[in-house]
């Protein structure tokens, strides 16, 4: 457990004591196949929160805790929700797997000592993304989209796009995304599709 808000700790030994402690953590309540694609998002995401002049600490923690629940069943997910009264989507109550990013942002803070609002929202919209994402949110969507582990046609591509432009990412791993849906039959999340909306549009006034 962090022993102090991220937000308020400093660069130096005392960081690399706390990333260590994090990593443990992680560590100890994922598989060692999440866990690897957990720190392949990090390292992803540092390298583009590099390429855009982002805050690679806050990357980081972002993406370290991003799938702190993701291995939890769906009961537990919904019993988290409910000893704390928080709101539980239709859509959510069909796919509870979807909670994970927000009871991951809930965790950050409450366990982690986590309390940047970039860092929480970036772990809560890393499933469904949203409009008005900050550079942070989405450096942890691409980078969960495009980390090295994950092996699918066309990551390279993505991951081309990302370089170019942050919205040209987002775009290109929202596509993809849409197109692996159709596939499997699920509908989009209303977020996720009016940031599509917002981007295609962008994409458009430019050509
Ligand atoms: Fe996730
Ligand atoms: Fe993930």
């Amino acid at each position: 457990m962090l022993n102090e808000p991220v937000a308020q700790t400093r660069c130096g030994p005392q960081d690399a004591r706390e990333f260590l402690s994090l990593c443990r953590t992680v560590r100890s309540e994922l598989s060692t196949g999440r866990y690897r694609h957990v720190l392949g998002v990090a390292r992803t995401a540092e390298r583009l929160a590099r390429h855009y002049g982002a805050s690679s600490r806050k990357v980081r923690v972002a993406a370290l805790i991003h799938d702190i629940s993701r291995a939890w069943p769906a009961q537990q997910l919904l019993d988290f929700m409910a000893a704390r009264n928080l709101a539980v989507s239709d859509e959510e109550r069909r796919m509870p797997v979807l909670l994970h990013a927000r009871v991951g942002a809930q965790r950050a803070h409450d366990e982690f000592g986590v309390d940047d609002a970039e860092v929480l929202s970036a772990i809560e919209h890393h499933t469904i993304a949203q409009t008005g994402m900050s550079d942070v949110g989405k450096i942890l969507y691409i980078a969960d989209s495009i980390e090295p582990s994950r092996t699918f046609p066309g990551r390279a591509a993505l991951e081309a796009a990302a370089f170019r432009s942050l919205d040209e990412g987002m775009l290109a791993c929202i596509e993809s995304s849409l197109e692996h849906l159709k596939n499997s039959s699920v509908t989009a999340a209303p977020g996720t599709l009016a940031l599509y909306d917002q981007l295609a549009a962008r994409r458009e006034a430019r050509t």
